[in-house]
């Protein structure tokens, strides 16, 4: 390691994943831990924050063992600050402000979001240039950024009801398919015929913002298209559904980036290891000559990396004094 080696501890909890990551500046990642708790909320089909709090106790000690040798040369600790769930995300809090005061370096909050975004640096070739749009897409957030630098974020579009993730997990539940519902949608749907079952375009006149958006009547379509024809091949039901909600994602997303004249869109989150948003982002950019990038597959969902990545990034625009104070109350301007 040279002296000027970034090496950031990056902590993940603010969910059902309990992750520890060592990250170079913000692209080497050394390692990457991750518990995740699906089994542990299979059976409930969904996450319990009870019990995603008591893992994530449980497990970080076991983590942090496999780590241990690497602490000595850590130069600051980034961990999530929020949103998730504030019993998981308060014993990730803990454990940073516990390593940051023990080796004395400097703990640094970091949006959730803010790290999906920074996810894509992750092992790649790729700079950071400004300014871009920003999706989010997961279990709790379906979010257009533009972003004009990094911390600089103007939200220009959101779902206004279920996120695109949620969406997927409810449907799956409802088909009785399994959880998390995503992987399966998408896996089933490369069977299926796209054009089997007819959904509604949107109408949604309530919309705030000029790129808002709206899951929740599509997902009610879904399910009611099932009842109606229980036979239906669920196969090409998923297809035609998930279909529908990329081209919908899709449409927004580059509208946006043509009325802010950007060239890169990022697609992250749990949702951007989606196999079919790939491919249809990839031909519109390719069509529009607008670059698409998303993480690396196994950075798409949560992970500590992603938030040691956030953190290095964060640490270069910002002062030490900055990041120091923002960490001691844990509070930073940025992404809502
Ligand atoms: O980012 P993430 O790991 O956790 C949150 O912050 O929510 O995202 C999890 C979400 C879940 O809703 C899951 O069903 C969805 O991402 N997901 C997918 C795929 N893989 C995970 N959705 C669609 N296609 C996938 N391949
Ligand atoms: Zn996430």
């Amino acid at each position: 390691m040279t002296a000027a080696t970034n090496l950031i501890l990056g902590i993940e909890s603010s969910c059902d994943e309990t992750a520890l990551a060592l990250v170079e500046n913000g692209k080497i990642v050394q390692k990457n831990l991750i518990f995740s708790q699906v089994d542990l909320h299979q059976q409930f089909g969904g996450v319990v924050p009870e019990v995603a709090s008591r893992a994530h106790v449980e497990k970080f000690p076991l983590l942090l063992e496999e780590i241990k040798d690497a602490m000595k040369n850590i130069t600051a600790v980034a961990v999530t600050q929020g949103p998730g769930l504030l019993g998981s995300l308060l014993i990730g809090q803990a454990l940073a402000k516990t390593v940051s005061s023990v080796y004395n370096v400097p703990l640094i909050p970091i949006n959730h979001l803010e790290g999906h975004i920074a996810a894509v640096y992750l092992e790649n070739d790729i700079e950071p240039v400004y300014p871009f749009m920003a999706v989010v897409v997961s279990g709790g957030h379906t979010h257009i950024y533009f972003v004009k630098e990094f911390g600089s974020y103007e939200l220009v579009g959101k779902t206004c009801d279920d996120a695109i993730g949620e969406v997927f997990d409810k449907i799956a539940r409802y088909l009785n398919l399994g959880y998390p519902g995503g992987p399966i949608v998408d896996r089933m749907s490369t069977e299926g015929n796209v054009d089997a079952v007819q959904f509604p375009d949107v109408d949604f006149p309530k919309r705030k913002r000029k790129y808002d958006m709206s899951f929740s009547g599509l997902k009610t379509a879904c399910i009611v298209a099932h009842r109606k024809n229980p036979t239906v091949k669920i196969e090409d039901l998923l297809a035609s559904f998930q279909e529908h909600v990329m081209l919908y994602l899709a449409r927004h997303t580059f509208d946006a980036a043509q009325e802010y004249d950007v060239g890169r869109i990022i697609v992250s989150g749990g949702v951007a290891a989606n196999s079919r948003l790939k491919t249809l982002f990839a031909d519109k950019g390719n069509e529009l000559g607008i670059e698409f990038l998303s993480p690396e597959l196994k950075y798409c969902t949560d992970n500590a990396a992603m938030i040691a990545g956030a953190g290095h990034w964060r640490m270069l625009q910002d002062d030490a004094f900055g990041v120091v104070e923002a960490a001691a109350g844990l509070k930073l301007e940025g992404l809502k």
